[in-house]
This record gives structure tokens, sequence and C-alpha cells, in this order.
């Protein structure tokens, strides 16, 4: 049968500064959720790129002596780079400069501008050119942009417009039909409440800024930085006219941070709707990380290069914390000490030392060997019908985003196979002859228990997952038992594989 398709995105991230934690947090996040519906059977695409035109790119290239393609290219490289170290299993990569890209949003534009949604007319404002922004004089927050409060120059020059505000009704009846279209909640009210105070239509062209897409008519301007960045998400599949496009749009979730949802969740709607293109089913807005409680910042020099972080507390460490600290949509501070104390704690005392200890008494007890489970105890049948329970906790969990949500109970049943241990006291069966039987249930259970444990972890944590299941000596081709989330994958008699410490401690390194 067909399987079902599942299209998830990250924002494409801007060339002119290097990765940092907010970046790989989108992308962390995207990735556990592509991994997971490929555990799923889902026929997933995930994609993630960069945003390399605008006028931050051009004076960030300036300011450097180079040609913005330069930059860019150095920059994709960290990108791609970190997506490697991270694990990131994005299925295309997308640059905003590149000739698939560009020709096509040339023709989006071009077909707004004959159906009569974009005209010429004069743009008298405000822009932030961190933030890419047109703001109105009343929008400033004390002069400063309302987004990220820094200095905003003023701008007067012909624009072409697009009519955004022909859209509104439209809009607020979509949203009205599709009360999942922006999540979370609160963030949906918010836009809903904007649009519903009136919307203007929106310049979509510089006449100042030469890099970036020509306006196909006009070529003495450049289509607005983001215009051209929006239509990533289907030129990447091919549009106008491609079997990936027809196989995967609309996306079904496009992952972004907060202070990007007027433009994902009204702009990037409208222009589809302008189009007629379906508009994307979800977009889920998450929280913003702040650095020992400050704002991370090229300006604060605090945005720590992922890479070094990872280099001294582990890749799937730092997966692991980023999406168990927070609750996906909410605010977050890192702080080392959260880190260090969730690498100790929940990974190496919790997870790590279930398996270690288990490995060990199979080893001492059962010369290594997976026994056989002959009958079920009544602590036996708890966990299998709490694994059961599990399954559904994660999927219903996965499919809301709630990804600390889904660690939460994954560490709930580690707790409980963790009690299942002192409480059947294996070390203690091993010494009575005729608790054999009983001994070879708990070893098996706890065994059985780990894999099922493996699996809901590998999305979050694909090198550790791996790691384990080699461990409990099941082959990583053996796929009828590692994508069972079934009880009774392991098969007795396999031979296990202790290894090292799958955490080992870490103390917070003074070099940070
Ligand atoms: N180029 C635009 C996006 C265009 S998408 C069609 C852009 N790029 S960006 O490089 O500034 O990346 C912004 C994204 O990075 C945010 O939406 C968020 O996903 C992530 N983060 C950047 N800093 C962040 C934090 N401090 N915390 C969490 N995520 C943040 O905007």
């Amino acid at each position: 049968m067909d399987k079902k398709k599942f299209y998830v995105t990250t924002p494409i991230y801007y060339v002119n500064d290097a990765p940092h934690i907010g970046h790989s947090y989108t992308t962390i996040a995207a990735d556990t959720l592509a991994r997971y519906k490929r555990m799923r059977d889902y026929d997933v695409f995930f994609l993630t790129g960069t945003d390399e035109h605008g006028q931050k790119i051009e004076k960030a290239a300036q300011a450097n002596n180079e040609n913005p393609i330069e930059l860019a290219d150095r920059m994709v490289e960290r990108f791609k780079n970190l997506w490697k170290i991270l694990g990131i299993s994005n299925d295309d990569f997308i640059r905003t400069t590149e000739n698939r890209h560009v020709k096509q949003v040339e023709n989006v534009f071009n077909e707004m501008y004959e159906n009569g949604d974009i005209y010429l007319g004069e743009y008298e404002g405000w822009y932030c050119i961190p933030c890419e922004s047109f703001w109105t004089s009343s929008q400033l927050s004390s002069g400063l942009c309302p987004e990220c409060r820094r200095s905003v120059e003023k701008i007067r020059e012909k624009n072409y417009f697009f009519k955004l505000s022909k859209y509104q009704d439209v809009l607020l009846e979509y949203f009205e039909k599709h009360p999942d279209f922006i999540r979370p909640e609160s963030r949906r009210n918010e836009l809903h409440r904007r649009i519903v105070g009136g919307i203007d239509d929106i310049s979509v062209s510089r006449a100042a800024v030469e890099w970036g897409i020509h306006v196909p008519m006009d070529k003495k301007h450049t289509i607005y930085v983001w215009v051209d960045a929006l239509f990533n998400y289907i030129t990447a599949l091919g549009y106008h006219d491609s079997e990936r496009l027809k196989r995967y749009w609309p996306a079904n979730v496009h992952i972004i941070g907060k202070e990007i949802l007027w433009f994902h969740g009204v702009v990037w709607p409208a222009m589809l709707m302008s189009l007629g293109i379906e508009a994307p089913y979800q977009i889920y807005a998450h929280g913003w990380w702040t650095l020992e409680g400050q704002k991370i910042s090229k300006s604060l020099g605090n945005a720590i290069d992922p890479v070094k972080i990872t280099d001294t507390y582990g890749i799937d460490t730092y997966r692991y914390f980023l999406l168990r600290e927070v609750p996906f949509g909410l605010d977050g501070n890192f702080s080392y000490d959260a880190l260090v104390n969730r690498i100790n704690c929940d990974l190496g005392n919790d997870l790590g030392n279930l398996l270690h200890r288990t490995l060990t008494m199979i080893e001492k007890y059962r010369d290594g060997i997976v026994p056989e489970a002959e009958r079920i105890s009544t602590e036996g049948n708890e966990l299998i019908e709490r694994s059961k329970m599990l399954n559904d906790e994660v999927e219903l969990a996965m499919n809301n985003l709630q990804f600390s949500k889904a660690l939460e109970a994954i560490w709930d049943y580690i707790g409980l196979v963790n009690k299942y241990v002192e409480i059947s006291k294996p070390w203690v069966l091993a010494k009575e002859v005729s608790a054999g039987e009983k001994l070879n249930e708990v070893l098996y259970n706890l065994v059985e228990s780990i894999r099922i444990i493996s699996l809901f972890i590998l999305p979050f944590m694909p090198n550790t997952s791996d790691e384990i299941q080699k461990q409990l000596g099941l082959s990583s081709d053996d796929n009828s038992v590692k994508n069972k989330i079934t009880w009774g994958g392991t098969k007795p008699g396999t031979r296990v594989c202790k290894g090292n410490p799958v955490f080992p401690r870490v103390e917070y390194s003074t070099s940070n």
C-alpha cells in the first residue's frame, strides 16, 4: 500500500552569521519529527536551507570585503557541516541563489503581477535591516524595531506592493476552518487578533538593494527578501510542475521561531492563495532560547558554536537536552549546569546505568546469552502493558510536536523498569537454585524493555539508539526486530555485547 507522506521544513537561515544554538534547535526539532515519522513508516520529505539574498547579506559581505556569493558559499559550508555533525537527516538543502529557486521566484512574482495582486506604489516608512522588515512609525517601539529593538532606517522609494489587505477575510475564514493551522494555540490567537485588527498591503520589492532576484518586469528593483525566501518551500519541490510537488505539497508543518510567524502565518498563505496554491497544513512557532539568561546575539558575543558544545558534551546529549528541557513553544534558558545535570541524571543514571547493569547481570548469570522467559509474572505483565501505553502517549505527543512530553513519557517508563530491577532483585534470585525460571524472566524482560526504549529514543538520539541496540546484540539490519515497537522482539539466545557506558559522566568545563 502507498505510504502516507509527511513534509516538514525549517526556516532557511540567513548566511550573514554563523549557526548558533537557536538555529540548531529548530533543525534538531524538525529532524526528530522527520525521523519519528519515518519510523512510523511515513514517506518523509525534510527540507532545510539558506536564505542568501537581501540587504543584510549585502552589507555583511561589504564589511568583509567580499562578494555576497563568496560569503554565502563560506557560510553554507558552516551550516552543512553542523547539520552533518548533529546527524540531521534532511532530504534536500535549498539555497535561494540556486537557479531552480531564482527562476521560479521570478515566475510567481510575474504571475501575481499579472493577476493584479502586485502593483507599483510608493513606500515611505522604516526598515530594520537585521530583521529585513518594514515598519510604520506607529509600529516602532521608542523609535526602534519592535522585533529586535535595534535602530531602523527611514526609507522612501518607489516599490511594488502586494495586495495583502485583499486577503484579510479569506485568511480569517481559513483560520476558522483550520483550527490547527497555527500552533501553539496562544500564538494562533495573537495572530488572529492582528488580522482582525486590519492588514495593510506590503512592499515586495526594494529599489535600493542590488543583491537579490530582480523584478522580472522592472529590473531596477529586486524582490523583497522575505517573498524570495518563503517560496523556498515549494521551489525546492520543483514548483511549478513536478512529481515531488504533487507528492509532498502542502507541507504538513513549517517549524519556525516565534519571531517570524507573521510572514509564515499571514504573508505566505496570502501569496499562495493569490497563486491558487493550497496553504500549508500547519505552522508551528517555537519559543526562543536565551543563554545563561541573556539574549543570544552576535553583538553580545555570546553566540556559542554548537560544534564546540557537542565536542565537549556530546551530540545526542545536546539533542536530548534541547528537546527535553523546555516544552516546545515556550521560551527557555540554556545553561551548562542544566545540561550537565540532564546528562548525568536522566541519561547517565537513569538510562545508561540501566543498560550497563542489565548487561552485566546477563554476562554474570547467563554467560552473555539472553534467556527465554517461560512465564509472565504480574510485574512483568505491567512492563508489557505500560510499553503499549507508552506507544500511544508518544504518538499523541509527537503528533502535537510536544517533544518534551514524549521524552517525559519515555523516562517514566525507564523509571518503571529501574523500579522493576529493584523489586525483582535478580542478584538475590541468582543465589537461589530454585529461582532460575524467575531470573530468566526478569533478565528477558529487562532486555526487551531496553530494546523498546531504544526504539522510542531513536528519533531524538539516533547514535545512542544504535549503540544500545548493538550492545543488546541486535544487528542493525535486523529490521523486523528494530522497527517493531511490540513486545517480544528480542530473540532468546541472542548474545549481548556489553560496551562502554553510553553516557559517561561529564563535569562542567570552565573553558566554555
Ligand atoms: N531567513 C529568515 C527565515 C526565512 S524562512 C522562509 C530568518 N533566518 S535566521 O537565520 O534569522 O533564522 C531564524 C530562525 O532561527 C528562527 O526562526 C528560529 O528558528 C531560529 N533561531 C534563531 N535564534 C533563536 C533563538 N535564540 N532561540 C531559538 N531559535 C532561534 O529569520
